[in-house]
């Protein structure tokens, strides 16, 4: 197999742990008070795809989530663990050390909410996101591939490349990584 190294392709998920030494030049995707941060190197593509949303008429655009750092990530699954849906967490949440948010280059887009797949948001980031390099991560119905439940809100940055062979080849990250 062979080794990728290149920074906006690695893998991040239910059997690859990060390294407890990793870290991430971040920058902020705002100027807001409390601002977000994502990878230095790919904030600019994050914020591209966000004004073309707006521009393309979604006015009402947040980022809920992006980078997350191990403590954070372990704060949201014992959280998920200690909640009557417990038993969903390993389908839902990815423990401390194995979350592609870790990486700044996972982006969750407004509502975490199934609904955002037929709302005018997730309908044009599903359709336009490859153009700025992201794909959706956890598709509907490929939950034996990712390991995850379908999350419509969640978009990973790979570069426009990668990003347009996995969606003209409708593959999941994990099978274009193999
Ligand atoms: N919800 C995704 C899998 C995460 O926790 O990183
Ligand atoms: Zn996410």
């Amino acid at each position: 197999k062979v080794e990728i190294t290149d920074w906006k392709l690695r893998l991040a998920n239910y059997d690859n742990l990060l390294p407890e030494d990793f870290e991430v030049e971040l920058a902020n995707i705002d100027n807001s008070k409390d601002p977000k941060q994502f990878d230095a190197r790919a904030v600019k593509y994050l914020k591209d795809m966000i004004n073309a949303m707006k521009k393309a008429g979604n006015t009402n655009i947040w980022c809920q989530s992006t980078y997350r750092s191990v403590k954070r990530q372990k704060e949201l699954y014992d959280e998920s663990i200690n909640s009557p849906d417990a038993n969903k967490t390993d389908s839902l949440i990815a423990k401390p050390g194995y979350s592609e948010h870790q990486t700044g280059l996972s982006v969750d887009i407004n509502s975490v909410t199934e609904l955002m797949d037929e709302w005018a948001e997730g309908v044009w980031l599903k359709d336009n996101c490859y153009k700025y390099g992201f794909i959706l991560r956890y598709p509907k119905d490929k939950e034996r591939q990712t390991g995850y439940m379908f999350e419509s809100w969640h978009y990973r940055y790979v570069g426009v490349d990668v990003a347009t062979k996995i969606k003209n080849e409708n593959l999941t990250y994990e099978e274009y990584y193999e």
